[in-house]
């Protein structure tokens, strides 16, 4: 007995010991590549940073506290921050605000330090990002004119409290969430907006992140279905939403039988169910452009069979 006590004393004391060190160090700073981009005072570059911000690129949805009062067409909603994301079993937290306060926005950081959050999901601390944002492949020019057009917004002083990770939070920070150093914006570089697959791809995959929803997920996040096939399942308090299958499947794909305007229609129509979570009002402000481009591509795609039922069960018919 004196002995398991022992044994069982000096586990405690090493998972005690483990945690503490957790608590001490899950803030890593981790080194990125220096982007050497600078923002500019160019119109045209800051309509173009506006014109993503709000639309495709939807920073917005998240940089604001409540999404859902924003009315675009009123209004270019200031990005204060303030949005609460809770991710059970592993943090609650408030998005920064992106507004050019120099006290509590982006105004306190270089040109460089706010492209590498772009690109390379490290704060300008050096800490790892959560990774909400997915614009590692962002092009330089892109990446220039959201620059540009966050340094020309409005000033706005909101403190954001810190992040509150649980214990797994902190055991995820200090051991899997890094930075992702990956090159893969080089591939975009010379591209320049138009309605080839191309283009729609670049904006599928990076700008709007179609690709983040539309491909099924295994439990860590990874991509784990065939490309834009559809399939994931999310319940939500008023019923369960199925992503839809977006490839050309005769059978399964749901624009298969839709033509490029109809495409076109359906965005400009915008959200439809109350609590859908695909940023369809950002997406709205997409040019005729971009949406055809979009389209185009999601035509190359390889059909993929994937039958999506429905894709919204109100609850009533759970
Ligand atoms: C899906 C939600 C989401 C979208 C879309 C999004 N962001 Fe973020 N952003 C976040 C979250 C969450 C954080 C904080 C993550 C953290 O601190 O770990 C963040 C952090 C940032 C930061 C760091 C600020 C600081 O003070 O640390 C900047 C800058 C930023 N975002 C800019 C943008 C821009 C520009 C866009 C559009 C091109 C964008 N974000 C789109 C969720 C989002
Ligand atoms: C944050 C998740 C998310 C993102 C990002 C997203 N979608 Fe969706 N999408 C959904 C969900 C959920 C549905 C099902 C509910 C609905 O129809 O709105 C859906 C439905 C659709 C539909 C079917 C609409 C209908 O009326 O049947 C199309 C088309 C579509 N998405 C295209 C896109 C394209 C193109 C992009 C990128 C520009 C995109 N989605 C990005 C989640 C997302």
């Amino acid at each position: 007995m004196k002995k398991a006590g022992k044994i069982l004393a000096v586990i405690t004391g090493i998972v005690l010991a483990f945690l503490l060190y957790v608590q001490l160090t899950y803030q890593q700073t981790y080194e990125v590549p220096v982007t050497g981009l600078k923002a500019s005072t160019d119109l045209t570059i800051i309509a173009r940073g506006k014109y993503l911000a709000m639309g495709p690129a939807h920073c917005w949805t998240c940089h604001v506290e409540d999404p859902s009062s924003v009315d675009l067409i009123k209004e270019t909603p200031a990005m204060s921050g303030g949005l609460l994301l809770d991710l059970p079993w592993i943090a609650t937290l408030r998005t920064p605000n992106i507004t050019s306060d120099k006290k509590t926005g982006i105004g306190r950081y270089s040109d460089d330090q706010l492209a590498q959050v772009i690109r390379y999901n490290r704060t300008p601390k050096g800490h790892a990002l959560v990774p909400f944002m997915t614009y590692n492949a962002m092009s330089d020019a892109d990446i220039v004119a959201i620059l540009s057009y966050l340094r020309s917004t409005k000033p706005i002083e909101k403190a954001i409290p810190e992040h509150n990770f649980t214990m797994l939070g902190k055991l995820l920070m200090r051991f899997v969430i890094k930075p992702d150093v990956t090159e893969t914006h080089q591939q975009f570089a010379a591209l320049k907006p138009d309605t080839t697959a191309g283009y729609g791809k670049y904006l599928a995959y990076t700008v709007t992140n179609c690709n983040g929803c539309h491909t099924e997920r295994g439990p860590a996040g990874e991509f784990v279905g065939e490309p834009f096939a559809g399939g994931h399942k999310r319940e939500l308090q008023t019923g369960t939403f199925v992503v839809p299958n977006l490839t050309p499947d005769p059978q399964t794909g749901r624009i298969y039988h839709w033509n490029q305007q109809t495409f076109i229609n359906r965005f400009r129509m915008g959200k439809v169910y109350q609590e859908d979570f695909m940023p369809w009002r950002a997406y709205q402000q997409m040019n005729d452009n971009d949406l055809k481009a979009i389209y185009n591509f999601l035509q190359t795609l390889k059909p993929v069979t994937n039958k999506i039922e429905q894709t919204y069960i109100p609850l009533a018919e759970n």
